[in-house]
């Protein structure tokens, strides 16, 4: 029998998952070694034609400062009237949270696997991400805001062709318990099929 072990607390915790929002996220965030663990568990998708349609640039430290001049910058590009206060606050976006992890799709247009595979496998790192982020003990949001949708931004973070930011991935400790909020209800997404 394989998997050996069922892990219904890991299920739980799934069925149970939420985001705690970056503006209540603390230190610590995961150690060298807790992040290496939780990026394995990134690139451990499905992927088809095993092309890793998706890499991961990290923030943590004094990078993140560093990275607010490109935000401000960039942010002055799209709105010339910004305010000084404005800029700071855009400045400050990675500072948020202990890590930030842009977790970029890279796709090969010319290619049997569907651009839109490729692209699905990216989405699937982010939430493998998230959720080992999560059963490790922090919390993570998955944001993409102005900056994953900005040329300028693209161009410091050095993507190339067939590259784009899937999301930024914030990481950090939990400064409070999330409160419950609406959700699906499973009977109204699930069928069975019948001919
Ligand atoms: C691709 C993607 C991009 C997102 N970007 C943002 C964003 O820019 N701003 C935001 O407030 N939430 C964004 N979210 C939603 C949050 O990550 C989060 O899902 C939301 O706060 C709801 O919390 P929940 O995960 O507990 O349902 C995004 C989600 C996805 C999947």
């Amino acid at each position: 029998m394989y998997p050996e072990n069922s892990l219904e607390d890991a299920v739980q915790r799934l069925i149970e998952r939420r985001t705690v929002k970056v503006i209540h996220m603390l230190e610590p965030g995961p150690s060298d070694e807790q992040m290496q663990k939780i990026l394995q568990a990134a690139i451990r998708v499905p992927d088809h034609g095993k092309l890793a349609p998706w890499r991961f640039i990290e923030f943590s430290g004094d990078a993140r400062t560093a990275f607010g001049e490109v935000l401000g910058r960039c942010f002055q590009t799209q709105k010339p009237d910004a305010t000084q206060a404005q800029i700071a606050h855009e400045q400050a976006r990675f500072e948020r949270a202990p890590n930030v992890i842009a977790v970029i799709s890279r796709v090969k247009y010319e290619h049997k696997i569907p651009v839109w595979e490729q692209t699905l496998s990216a989405g699937a790192a982010c939430q493998n991400l998230l959720v080992a982020a999560n059963l490790m003990g922090f919390t993570a949001q998955w944001l993409t805001e102005w900056y994953a949708y900005d040329k300028g931004v693209d161009e410091a973070l050095g993507l190339v062709e067939g590259e784009r930011v899937a999301g930024y991935l914030y990481i950090g400790s939990a400064a409070e318990r999330p409160q419950e909020r609406a959700r699906a209800e499973l009977s109204e997404v699930h069928s069975h099929w019948s001919n």
